[in-house]
């Protein structure tokens, strides 16, 4: 039991790349990493021009960089296109090489391969040529991870339509308000989608979500799971029609380097997700680098990555990253645990996976579920693990690296975010020995630095700090949609010159980041960003509610659960019932991953003299410490806070 608890609270063990994957990897001598790393960053002009040289490009960039904070164009003049180096790149030494094998929940299986894949984009991609869609223009894909969203999102790169994908989870109003914010004039959905054995209804929210979107002018219904919708004619379109008669010859667009490749919404402090805006040339040298060195891709690995497309993972991790590599990549529909905790490892052993990238959320969550369920899978096909998404405790680690991978797969622990595009901390998987807890070391071209609230760097190993990082990288986010104000504010005004991430890390001696988590009021629940705004805003938009304040609370398999404190307005009583009705409500209006999993009713929240709200104090009172510490000496009113303690 001592045993067990100490694994728990500390992991000192430092584990060597194993030998027999070191063999075959791509990289496995620390003295290249070093080397190129310190080229990428002496001269990131020569290096990056390097890697990109290896993608296709119909006109050749004039400069790899012009850099102003906070305004990076890379590979200045070039012209590529993104689906083209998906596709057809592969299409003389790969043309019969799955690209896409996708797994539905129900157990249907499909494979396209690259000429499959090249086929249907291509069609699809005069589809929305036909409906209208120009360079530019948005379009909003919201599908269940189904080898649609992949074609979808590539036909869009094709013509150059910025892709705006909205995960399959989202409520009609998310939906809406993200459709809105793009200003995109086709949606893209299914009539539903599979998830724990029931149907999501994609087509209902959707047709809920365009009641307040007039924006968008065609939508385009795949079918999935043959649901009964209604189609507005004029307006609504099968996938399956429009794509009967559609031409399999498109020639890919040739794009400025600095075309925008898509919008991805994001979480932040405020009550209103931002549009993340990526580009296309950066954009795709970093993912391709990256997904190459990070999971050691070759010509023989089947790659499957969980996340949904609908998050920054999909799009880099199942979608472009392989394919621009000529990897074949795994998608898979539904719950890894459905319809038990062993669908993950029968898909595994199903297709031969040999490199795994999941979030430590459902690694804590397999691990819940016990050991008998990967027993009973092969799992000998893996040789290489990856986790991404919140920060993995060493216990976790330590059993993914032993039950799942046996002692033989390095462990990649992947730090990175929405707006960085890309993987921007790990080990290199052949090279680098890993710790449990430490994501490890920057990737090419990455110059990270852990400095003070003034923006002095940390002087000792170890300090805690906050995370920035010194120089543009390739796949950098290039704005805020339509609100170059907020993003500057957002990421370059704290430390002039410098990239804030939002979050607090220490370094080691070796030189090893531990990511410690968000520093701003953004939670991070089963590996989903959330800010503690959103949910707030969703609350008081209920009619019982005055005001609410939203926090984290440790939790041993998601992270961090949500827990909100809410006053009520005068008239009303709590009431368990009120609590589920109030947690349903979110759910509405957010979807069902922002559902408060504790609703505690108080008469007054605690505020400092000045009116803010202090989240610090309900943070530690909403983990059950029953001695509050810190200042709270600006506290308004010390009762308040005796009162929320007592859980009256
Ligand atoms: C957190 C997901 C610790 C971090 C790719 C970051 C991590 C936020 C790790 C971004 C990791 C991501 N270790 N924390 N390996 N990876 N995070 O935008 O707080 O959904 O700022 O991107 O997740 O979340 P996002």
């Amino acid at each position: 039991m001592t045993e067990k608890l100490e694994a728990v609270l500390k992991e000192d063990r430092v584990f060597e790349p194993p030998e027999s994957f070191r063999r075959s990897a791509r990289l496995s001598d620390p003295a290249q990493y070093e080397a190129l790393y310190r080229q990428s960053l002496d001269d990131p002009e020569a290096f990056w021009g390097r890697v990109a040289s290896e993608l296709h490009w119909f006109k050749p960039w004039e400069r790899v960089l012009e850099w102003e904070a906070p305004n990076a164009r890379w590979f200045v003049g070039g012209r590529t296109n993104l689906a083209y180096n998906a596709l057809d790149r592969h299409l003389a030494a790969r043309r019969t090489k799955a690209a896409i094998v996708f797994e539905g929940e129900p157990g249907d299986s499909q494979v396209l391969t690259y000429h499959d894949l090249h086929r249907e984009v291509s069609k699809f991609a005069n589809v929305l040529k036909g409906l209208g869609v120009k360079a530019g223009d948005r379009v909003t894909i919201y599908l269940p991870m189904i080898p649609e969203a992949a074609v979808a999102m590539l036909a869009c790169a094709r013509i150059g339509a910025i892709h705006s994908v909205v995960f399959g989870g989202f409520s009609a109003s998310a939906l809406a308000d993200r459709i809105k914010d793009a200003q995109a004039s086709v949606l893209i959905t299914a009539d539903g989608g599979y998830r724990r054995g029931s149907v999501v209804p994609l087509k209902n929210n959707a047709d809920e979500a365009l009641a307040d979107a007039p924006g968008i002018q065609s939508v385009v219904v795949v079918r999935r799971t043959g649901e009964d919708i209604s189609m507005q004619p004029g307006r609504d379109h099968w996938y399956h029609e429009l794509m009967q008669n559609a031409s399999d010859v498109c020639p890919a667009e040739p794009l400025d380097a600095e075309h925008p490749l898509f919008i991805l919404y994001t979480s932040g402090s405020t009550g209103k997700p931002k549009g993340v805006m990526h580009t296309t040339g950066g954009y795709q040298t970093y993912v391709y680098l990256t997904a190459q060195y990070v999971f050691d891709l070759q010509e023989q690995d089947t790659y499957f990555c969980t996340a949904d497309v609908g998050w920054v993972t999909g799009h880099s991790y199942v979608v472009y990253g392989p394919l621009l590599n000529g990897a074949t990549t795994v998608m898979y529909e539904g719950a890894p645990n459905w319809p038990d905790p062993g669908r993950i490892w029968q898909v595994i052993d199903k297709y031969g996976v040999s490199v795994l990238y999941t979030a430590p959320t459902a690694i804590r969550a397999f691990m819940k579920a016990g050991e008998q369920w990967p027993l009973k899978a092969r799992l000998e096909s893996l040789r290489l693990l990856g986790t991404v998404g919140e920060p993995i405790n060493p216990e976790a680690w330590v059993w993914y690296y032993n039950v799942i991978g046996k002692g033989r797969c390095p462990v990649v622990d992947t730090w990175w975010q929405t707006e960085t595009g890309g993987i921007m901390i790990t080990t290199l998987p052949g090279v680098h020995p890993m710790k449990p807890g430490h994501a490890g070391k920057p990737f090419f071209g990455v110059e990270p630095a852990i400095v003070d609230a003034s923006g002095q760097p940390v002087s000792n190993p170890d300090e805690g700090g906050h995370l920035i990082i010194r120089r543009p990288w390739p796949s950098m986010l290039r704005t805020v949609w339509g609100d170059p104000q907020r993003y500057f504010n957002q990421y370059w005004s704290q430390y002039p010159g410098n990239y804030f991430t939002g979050d607090g890390a220490r370094r080691d001696a070796d030189g090893y980041y531990l990511i410690m988590g968000r520093v701003d009021d953004v939670l991070n629940v089963s590996g989903h960003r959330l800010g503690t705004m959103e949910v707030e805003s969703a609350l008081v938009s209920h009619p019982a509610v005055a005001e609410s304040a939203v926090v984290g609370k440790p939790d041993p398999v998601k992270g961090e659960s949500i827990v909100a404190f809410v006053t009520l307005k005068a008239g009303r009583a709590g009431s368990d019932a009120l609590k589920g009705e109030l947690k349903a409500h979110v759910a509405k209006v957010i979807g069902a991953i922002a559902r408060p999993d504790e609703i505690r009713f108080t008469d007054a929240l605690p505020k400092t003299r000045s009116g803010k709200i202090m989240r610090r104090l309900l943070r530690q009172i909403a983990a059950g410490e029953t001695d509050i510490k810190g200042d709270t000496s600006t506290l308004e009113d010390r009762a308040v806070v005796e009162k929320l303690k007592a859980g009256e």
